[in-house]
């Protein structure tokens, strides 16, 4: 039986045609119990899409309980069978069978509703309730009596279902054909020709059920007759079909309705009892019948999922079993018992941080599986996200960004779902989809300083860590990992690199070479974070780098020359009163601020009471009035110290002669004439090493201020000259004047002559910059060699 149905499907013409398409609904026919595989359709050229965009747009079935019974080909566009379909299981008794889903295309979301019409096949053989049943005739039976036999059932329909019945060749009995109110035709026994029991005690019938497919099937039924006395009336049910309303879920036990059915017979003739007939094995578990009270109850769990309607056949029969059949169709009403289904049927994660506002990120599917009301659905997400559900097709949402989304702010986002249906009371589900935002490089490293700066003594070592600079980037791996370079270009004429050099994964910026002070104090670089992105994106930062001074030069003793020689010997004037100043010692220091800042002392003296010497300025003063008694000859030691730390010092002796003073110079020429050539000799070498050692000094002063603004001032005093000054007004250094320090870094060093006779006052400055360049003085030999040069051709050039 079984391979003859497969060769009998095996040779049905495969009749599939494409009814209509309007209106994005593709409507399809096919015959139920087709192979799986065979072609339904071809959906590409229904549709009239390319075939090659199929896989592209991810074309697919999307069925409402996942049933999937087709498929598509996405190469071929061809629509399959792709599980069985057996139209008794899905439709049942109903006339037209509809397999409904949707064809779904993404990019852009676009819904297809397809519509698949299932047509019957003659698949199914008439059966009757039972194989065989009895049948008690009485002998006394009139001709013409009729006996209802239960009609057999055929699940096909239409001219698939029963059609006629025939009834085995015999002598007593005839065939009547009936057909019920509800359409539904059975077979009836007429007595033609009286029983005689004693004839015959029984007798065996065989009746055929057809049905009108082609071939046609058929189903037979055993009747046993026996002879009987009377029981002349089968039992009669109060209604022809019994209709019954059930809520679904409800609980074991409940009563669902009674049928009943009344027998004109007395005594057992007329003992009715209840029996299903034909059911299907579902409704089987879902109720029981009361044989004596025809209540029909509830036994198992009532879902209206899983069927809403419910069609029983139930057999009453009396004592000598005549029976009649009645129908019973219980409809279940549905319960919203059923939460909506949020389904993710796309999602691009993760999603870059750079879609712009608007784009769809995922496409979402809710249903609920109740009916009408129960199955209306609200769907939304939750607020302050920069998504949002837009309502699509039918039950489709498409959830699409608001607003730009930032990974460095928000790497994820945590979307909830939910969707309510509006039965009452209403049933939510959710559904959290985890949403990651994928890195761009939109984010140029940035630096913790807006500037940095870095302060290096002087004399440093090549290699010495400066500063580190550092800068951060929030993006994600090589986007945010940052490489530190230093800007190429130029300080001072040389390129950075030979100053400086930073590590590129550490910001450590350490020095090239060593630094003087005394050449620059400070200059500028840039360096440059760049991230690994591509591209990259790089930021750039100053850092300055300031020289600090160290004290690494010596005060330099300009007056007197520190070896000392007959030249430096100071006049100082017989009656000169205490605090007369008699000299000064200069000197000078190539460092600046502190390391600069000169103090003098007088360490060793011939009588040391009788000089002092000022602390800041270096002049020399008595300290007491001269007396007779005081030795001619004085012998002082200054020692001249730099406030550094540790300071440096020098000292230098100075000669003093105890004589007249210089204002009786011009007649101590006089005077030589008339007393003594010697006396008048020495007085006369005094006055022209004195007028020398002013212009001498002036000229010193000035090449000692210039060079000062230069480098190591030593370069050019070493072993110069030798200085000898008397009356004129002393010169001393020092620095601001105060003693005190205005900058470290940057300050004005004030280099004053005289203190009362003289008013010049040179103002400069040790900053290079501020030196116009042609006044730049080059530490060349030559240089010196011109200016000296100069002192030898005019010695004499008045400036008093
Ligand atoms: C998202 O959910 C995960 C796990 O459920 C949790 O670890 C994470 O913190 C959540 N993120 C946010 C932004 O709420
Ligand atoms: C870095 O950014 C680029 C775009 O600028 C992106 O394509 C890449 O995936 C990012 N890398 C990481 C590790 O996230
Ligand atoms: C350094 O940064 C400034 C602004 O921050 C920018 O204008 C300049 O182009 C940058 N220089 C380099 C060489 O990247």
């Amino acid at each position: 039986m079984k391979d003859g149905h497969c060769g009998f499907y095996g040779l049905i013409f495969v009749f599939i045609f494409l009814l209509h398409f309007t209106n994005g609904e593709l409507d399809y026919s096919i015959q139920e119990e087709m192979k799986l595989g065979s072609i339904i359709g071809n959906i590409a050229r229904d549709l009239g899409i390319d075939v090659g965009r199929l896989t592209a747009r991810k074309a697919r079935i999307e069925t409402e309980r996942n049933i999937a019974y087709c498929d598509i080909n996405r190469r071929t566009g061809e629509l399959t069978v792709a599980k069985r379909i057996d139209r008794e299981v899905l439709c049942g008794e109903r006339a037209s069978c509809f397999v409904k889903f949707e064809l779904l295309f993404e990019s852009p979301l676009e819904l297809h509703r397809m519509s698949l019409k299932i047509d019957d096949i003659n698949d199914n053989t008439p059966l009757f309730p039972k194989d065989t049943i009895k049948l008690e005739i009485t002998e006394s039976a009139d001709k013409g009596a009729r006996y209802r036999v239960n009609a057999a059932h055929d699940a096909d329909i239409g001219q698939n279902g029963v059609q006629s019945y025939i009834l085995q060749e015999n002598k007593h009995f005839i065939l009547n054909t009936q057909t019920t109110s509800a359409g539904i035709k059975y077979a009836e026994l007429v007595l033609n020709q009286e029983l005689d029991r004693e004839e015959q005690k029984g007798i065996q019938l065989l009746l055929t059920a057809i049905d009108g497919g082609s071939p046609q099937r058929s189903g037979t039924l055993t009747i046993d007759v026996t002879v009987l006395d009377a029981n002349d009336n089968a039992p009669v049910f109060s209604q022809a079909v019994y209709e019954a309303s059930l809520p679904e879920n409800s609980p074991l036990k409940t009563h669902v309705i009674t049928v009943s059915a009344t027998d004109a017979d007395e005594g057992v003739n007329g003992e009715v009892t209840y029996e299903f007939n034909k059911m299907s094995d579902k409704s089987r578990t879902l109720f029981s019948l009361d044989q004596k009270t025809g209540d029909v109850t509830v036994i198992g769990d009532i879902d209206f999922e899983e069927g809403s309607k419910y069609e029983i056949y139930i057999e009453a029969k009396d004592g000598y079993g005549l029976s009649t059949d009645t129908k019973v169709i219980i409809c279940i009403t549905d319960a919203n018992d059923n939460a909506p289904i949020i389904s993710v049927k796309s999602l691009t994660n993760p999603v870059p941080e750079n879609v712009s506002p608007g784009t769809e990120v995922g496409i979402i599917n809710v249903q609920d599986m109740d009916s009408e009301q129960n199955r209306q659905i609200r769907c939304f997400i939750q607020h302050n996200m920069p998504f949002k559900l837009i309502p699509s097709i039918k039950n489709y949402y498409s959830l699409v960004t608001t607003d730009k989304l930032d990974r460095e702010l928000m790497p994820h986002y945590n979307i909830t779902i939910t969707a309510i249906d509006e039965g009452s009371p209403p049933l939510s589900s959710l559904n959290t989809v985890q949403v990651a935002i994928a890195d761009v490089n939109d984010n140029p490293p940035v630096f913790e300083e807006q500037s940095y700066s870095s302060y290096v003594p002087e004399n440093n070592k090549p290699g010495h860590s400066l500063c580190s600079v550092k800068a951060h980037d929030p993006d994600w791996r090589q986007n945010g990992t940052v490489i530190y370079s230093l800007l190429p270009g130029e300080v001072n004429g040389a390129p950075v690199s030979s100053y400086l050099s930073v590590n590129g994964d550490t910001g450590v910026i350490q020095s090239v070479r060593s630094f003087d002070y005394e050449q620059f104090r400070t200059f500028k670089v840039y360096v440059i974070a760049r991230d690994n992105g591509s591209p990259p994106l790089s930021s750039n930062v100053t850092v300055s780098v300031l020289i600090t001074d160290v004290n690494d030069n010596t005060p330099q003793i300009l007056y007197p020359t520190p070896e000392g020689n007959s030249f430096m010997t100071e006049l100082v004037p017989k009656d000169a009163q205490g605090g007369s100043l008699v000299s000064k010692v200069i000197a000078v220091d190539g460092d600046s601020g502190q390391n600069a800042w000169l103090s003098y002392q007088i360490i060793k003296s011939t009588d040391p009471g009788l000089f002092k010497i000022d602390l800041h300025s270096g002049e020399i003063r008595t300290q007491r009035d001269i007396s007779d008694s005081d030795n001619m000859k004085q012998n002082i030691v200054v020692a001249v110290k730099d406030n550094g730390q540790p300071s440096l010092s020098a000292t230098c002796s100075m000669f003093l002669l105890i004589s007249d003073n210089l204002a009786e110079v011009p007649e101590l020429k006089d005077m030589a004439d008339e007393d003594s050539s010697s006396k008048l000799t020495s007085y006369l070498i005094i006055a022209l090493v004195s007028v020398s050692t002013f212009f001498l000094t002036f000229i010193i002063i000035i090449l000692g201020l210039r060079f000062c603004r230069r480098k190591k001032p030593r370069l050019l005093f070493d072993g110069a000259v030798a200085i000898p000054s008397s009356y004129l007004p002393p010169n001393y250094a020092d620095v601001d004047g105060t003693g005190t320090l205005r900058s470290a870094y940057n300050y004005d060093a004030y280099l004053t002559t005289g203190s009362r006779t003289s008013d010049f006052k040179f103002v400069t400055s040790y900053n290079d910059n501020t030196l116009p360049a042609d006044q730049t003085l080059r530490k060349n030999p030559t240089d010196f060699e011109e200016v000296f040069g100069d002192l030898d051709v005019s010695p004499e050039v008045g400036i008093i």
